[in-house]
């Protein structure tokens, strides 16, 4: 078979990422091989992110560069959320691009290239391009191949997509569809194969991922702490995470999971936005600051080592200084160990965007950086904590010196030890020596194949 030349880049979020890695996995049987420019590509997919307007305007300033590598052979695709959303409008504005595909089509992507390929060929002007934005009857997910090529010891599983819940400022609903959630059996199967392949680090991905409620094996309907219980039976997995969750769907079987279920990390990316009572009811977030509050209470009573991060937007329209405080005095009081936090930008189509209450920019900003201030001494504080403790830390990336390799905690910090290349994809203790704001330094001081019995 004829090797060509494939490169993705990927925006957004973590399903991106999974998304991506799905849409090479489709492709390999054709023949298509990762490489890591776009130049001389024989297919070129940009996987986007509709979320904030930054984000968009990124899309269409790398395809205008990407244009100008763009040979007689290169296709170029837009895939995911502005693909979904823009699907017409990009054709318009960028009629070289050859396919636009939504985020629930990909597993079509073989038939879009064929039939991208024919329209090229005959192509007499713009406007031939492939559209395929539907959301379509099938799921994608019974037609994605079974293995996942390029897996490293940490991996994700994509188990419910799409969401039903309709925050005012947010596209995510308009662009992934309605709620999904896949069959525990699928999931426990691909969650195998990956174990197999000697993954012991799972992050189970959805839009909504504790919204799950897919179907058990026996036909019955399981929530999230149920299949987690079912995945944490795998032997040879050793940690399970799960995002992104929404504070209303914390239900108690997932809450006890944490202090039940020895795989599932004690750390929880749990998004609130705002501390604000009145900002959250015209979010249409559906919970309160203190049912938020009451949530991590209680996680801390069945695991007191929990440690948390959120997502944060500021200037919401109608967000006063006196609700932006409430943020902030929120963030206090749960001291987190990582956060985003992001100005609000009004979306098409969403009701943020038609409130008539904007916060002006420079309030934006202004708010932006003094929560990134309290959020950015928070980590550093979390992290320094850490100095002098010996924490497990998955071997899970080559570092960038020889000699050297990265792994990560239980809470998501990345660790740079000095570890032989032997170690990669074993799970070490490692004693913390260094803090930094995103990452640590330490030495191994215990090493699995020595708890084992083995020397090295
Ligand atoms: N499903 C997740 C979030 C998905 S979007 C949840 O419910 O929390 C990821 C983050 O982007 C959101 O948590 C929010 O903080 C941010 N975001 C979404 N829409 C935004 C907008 N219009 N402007 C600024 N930030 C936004
Ligand atoms: Fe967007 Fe809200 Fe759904 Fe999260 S819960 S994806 S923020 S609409
Ligand atoms: Fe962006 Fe779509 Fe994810 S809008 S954040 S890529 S769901």
């Amino acid at each position: 078979m004829v090797q060509k030349k494939l490169y993705i880049k990927t925006y957004g979020c973590q399903m991106n990422v999974y998304d991506s890695g799905r849409m090479a996995d489709i492709l390999k049987p054709l023949g298509y091989v990762l490489v890591d420019t776009p130049e001389g590509a024989d297919l070129v997919i940009l996987n986007t992110c509709h979320i904030r307007e930054k984000a968009e305007e990124k899309v269409y300033s790398d395809l205008g560069r990407i244009r100008l590598h763009k040979d007689e052979k290169m296709l170029l695709a837009v895939a995911g959320c502005v693909g979904q959303a823009e699907g017409a409008e990009i054709m318009r504005r960028a009629p070289y691009v050859d396919i636009v595909l939504g985020p629930q089509t990909y597993h079509r992507l073989p038939e879009m290239i064929a039939r991208a390929e024919r329209s090229r060929d005959k192509r007499d002007g713009p406007g031939r391009g492939v559209l395929d934005v539907e959301f379509p009857v099938e799921s994608k997910f019974d037609h994605l191949p079974q293995d996942h090529t390029n897996v490293g010891p940490s991996a994700f599983i994509a188990i419910q997509e799409g969401c039903d819940k309709f925050c005012t400022f947010c596209v995510v609903p308009y662009t992934r569809g309605a709620e999904y959630s896949r069959p525990a059996q699928a999931i426990y199967e691909e969650a195998a194969r990956l174990v197999e392949q000697g993954v012991k680090d799972i992050t189970l991905l959805g839009q909504n991922v504790n919204a799950y409620h897919g179907e058990s094996p026996n036909g019955q309907e399981w929530g999230l702490g149920r299949l987690l219980e079912h995945l944490a039976s795998l032997s040879g997995l050793e940690r399970l995470r799960y995002m992104t969750s929404h504070p209303r769907d914390m239900d108690e079987e997932l809450m006890v999971a944490h202090r039940d279920i020895p795989q599932v990390m004690p750390f929880l990316h749990l998004p609130v936005q705002s501390g604000s009572d009145r900002i959250l009811e015209a979010m249409n977030r559906k919970h309160t600051r203190k049912h938020y509050l009451e949530i991590i209470k209680k996680l801390w009573d069945y695991r007191s080592d929990i440690a948390l991060s959120s997502d944060f937007i500021v200037g919401f329209p109608g967000e006063t200084e006196k609700d932006f405080e409430d943020t902030l005095s929120l963030v206090q009081e749960v001291k987190y160990a990582q956060a985003y936090s992001f100005k609000y930008s009004p979306r098409h189509g969403t009701p943020g965007a038609l409130m008539d209450n904007q916060v002006p920019e420079e309030e934006k900003a202004e708010r932006l950086a003094r929560l990134q201030e309290l959020l950015n001494a928070q980590q550093q504080a979390f992290n320094d904590a850490c100095v002098g403790q010996t924490m497990a830390v998955l071997l899970d990336r080559k570092g960038k010196q020889d000699g050297q390799l990265l792994g990560k905690t239980p809470y998501l910090q990345s660790v740079y030890v000095e570890a032989s290349p032997r170690l990669f994809g074993q799970c070490v203790g490692v004693k913390i020596e260094k803090a930094f704001s995103n990452s640590l330094t330490g030495t191994i001081v215990t090493v699995e194949e020595v708890l084992k019995g083995h020397t090295l």
